[in-house]
């Protein structure tokens, strides 16, 4: 498995639904920066990381579910912020346990703690499927989840 990751360099960040709208979305929670500054920021990292990244966005699970599809054929490891998506979407799960079983790396995020939030945000059923998560770093969790990326596949 370890094998599988040499050569592999893009990266996929994927966000689930209403992360369109950080900067306007509860910024007490998720900050007042929006997701062109997060793109941009994850874009300098994945540059300073050596990492080809591209940063997606959609409200739609299908789609959501279609690029951990692509990451497999492709060869691309995933940063994943499923949003909403996390606490119920066994399609994504299917979907994103093809990655991690492609020999590739997916790493959950957060931009919050859904662990200190409501109950229904306590159970995360990618958790299993994913190499690792982050949460509760704000945007920082994304270069954190780009350095795990990069670590991966440099030490495998
Ligand atoms: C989130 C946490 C989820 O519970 C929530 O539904 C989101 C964003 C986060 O980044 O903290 O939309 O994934």
């Amino acid at each position: 498995m370890a094998d599988a990751y040499k050569g592999r360099q893009t990266v996929l960040v994927v966000n689930g639904p209403n992360l369109g709208r950080l900067g306007v979305r509860d910024p007490e929670v998720y900050g007042r920066q929006d997701l062109a500054t997060l793109t941009r920021d994850c874009e300098d990292w994945g540059r300073q990381l050596g990492l080809d990244v591209q940063v997606l966005q959609s409200d739609d699970e299908g789609q959501v579910i279609r690029w951990m599809h692509q990451a497999v054929d492709q060869g691309s490891a995933v940063v994943l912020n499923p949003a909403a998506f996390t606490h119920y979407s066994y399609g994504l799960a299917d979907a994103a346990v093809q990655v991690t079983q492609a020999g590739l790396p997916l790493m959950e995020v957060h931009i919050s703690n859904p662990s200190s939030r409501e109950a229904f945000r306590r159970r995360s059923v990618i958790s299993p499927v994913a190499t690792g998560t982050i949460t509760g770093m704000g945007f920082y969790g994304y270069r954190l989840a780009l350095e795990a990326v990069a670590h991966l596949l440099e030490t495998a």
